[in-house]
């Protein structure tokens, strides 16, 4: 009983400051759309959480400002996504973070994304991780974490 009230609340819980609601959905680390790496390696080449929230706030600017995908984020909840994307990125790195956003696809599923777009972003997102200064192979390795989601991301 006391599971099912703090399910409910769950599913039920405003929207913080600053957010725009949005449909009700479980929260839950899969949401993330792939598992943690092990270890801390991976955490420290993207310089802890404040390098990851870095890079999350430069791809975002650079993503909003960029011809080719920026018609894409007019009029969507871009303090939300900042706010999930950090930590999406911070679960896959395996930070000491969980994720609250919805799953890939239905986070997608109306924005009408091409692969064109999905390619773009992951050059965005090099460019970020490259000012960073996180190492190639650790830039590798994300990317292929990000490359499986691309199925429930591009929708034609
Ligand atoms: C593997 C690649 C991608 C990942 C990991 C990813 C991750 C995310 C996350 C975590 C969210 C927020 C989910 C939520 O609000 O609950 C989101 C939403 C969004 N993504 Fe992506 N994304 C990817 C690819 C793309 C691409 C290629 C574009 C466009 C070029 C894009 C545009 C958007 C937009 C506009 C939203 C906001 C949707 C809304 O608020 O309804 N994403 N994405």
């Amino acid at each position: 009983m006391l599971l099912l009230a703090l399910f409910l609340l769950i599913q039920t819980a405003p929207a913080p400051t600053g957010e725009d609601p949005v449909a009700p959905y479980a929260v839950s680390d899969t949401n993330a759309g792939g598992s943690r790496f092990k270890g801390v390696a991976m955490l420290e080449a993207f310089h802890g959480v404040a390098g990851i929230d870095r890079i999350v706030d430069d791809l975002v600017t650079t993503s909003q400002g960029d011809p080719r995908i920026g018609d894409i984020f007019k009029g969507q909840d871009m303090i939300r996504l900042r706010r999930t994307l950090k930590e999406q990125f911070c679960v896959l790195l395996n930070g000491s973070c969980h994720y609250t956003g919805r799953d890939m696809a239905t986070a997608h599923k109306n924005l009408g994304i091409q692969a064109k777009d999905m390619n773009a972003l992951v050059e965005n997102l090099q460019a970020a991780m490259r000012h960073e200064g996180v190492t190639f192979p650790a830039q590798n390795a994300f990317l292929a974490k990000l490359a499986v989601m691309k199925p429930n991301v591009v929708t034609r």
